[in-house]
């Protein structure tokens, strides 16, 4: 399972960029209107950050189809490099991803709560859909297990579309929605150091210091 950052925050994006084996960067209208400064500046420093190999997903705001292609194409361009656009799930997104299939530009279908509406769009030509886990969970449905018949169905008819699971707020989701076989989950900042701390790792860290010291002193294997 990929791992991506689910933000728009600089200060994030470069700790996780340097730290973590991300492959790329989501946003969304809510999380870019957090940063509160300029779109085109903002996006185009991500990009900087993450190189131009790692993949940029950012969402469009329009509401019908020939705008959002519009509007697609302008941010491919700003941007550069790897790049999905997002684009909700509804009637004219879908539209919309029939025609970016067209021109090339790869499309991340965003705001998915069932396997049909994930379906409907890898079929329309989606490279990600993006189901939310949490929000899911929130209304006491079981947003692991819609994850999981997502990706049972795109094996089942060998589509071309890979699972990009959000909205985590726990280690444990993730850890279950890989367990799935989801190909790919975007979450916050935080959750990457919860993924990789466990109550004895500083114990035995400290163990393998202190039996170097005791016999080696402060002599660094660089030393020898
Ligand atoms: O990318 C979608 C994701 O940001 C939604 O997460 O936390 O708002 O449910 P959340």
């Amino acid at each position: 399972m990929n791992y991506l950052i689910d933000t728009a925050n600089l200060e994030d994006i470069r700790h996780c960029n340097e730290f973590y084996p991300i492959s790329g960067v989501t946003t969304n209208p809510t999380l870019i209107a957090k940063e509160k400064t300029d779109f085109i500046a903002l996006i185009k420093e991500i990009r900087n950050i993450i190189g131009p190999e790692k993949t940029l997903h950012i969402q469009t705001v329009q509401e019908k189809a020939e705008k959002m292609v519009e509007e697609a194409v302008f941010i491919k361009n700003t941007v550069g490099g790897a790049f999905c656009i997002k684009i909700p799930i509804c009637e004219e997104g879908l539209k919309a991803t029939m025609m970016l299939k067209e021109k090339g530009i790869k499309v991340t279908m965003t705001a998915i709560f069932t396997p049909a509406q994930a379906l409907m769009a890898a079929k329309a030509g989606a490279s990600y859909v993006a189901p939310y886990v949490n929000r899911l969970d929130n209304i006491i449905e079981d947003g692991v297990s819609v994850v999981g018949e997502i990706v049972k169905q795109f094996a089942i008819y060998g589509l071309d579309c890979q699972v990009l699971a959000a909205s985590f707020k726990s280690c444990e989701q993730i850890h279950k929605c890989a367990l799935s076989g989801c190909h790919n989950a975007t979450i916050d900042a935080h959750l990457f150091k919860g993924l990789i701390t466990h109550p004895m790792n500083d114990a035995a860290i400290a163990g393998f210091a202190k039996d170097w010291k005791a016999v080696y002193g402060d002599k660094s294997i660089l030393d020898f």
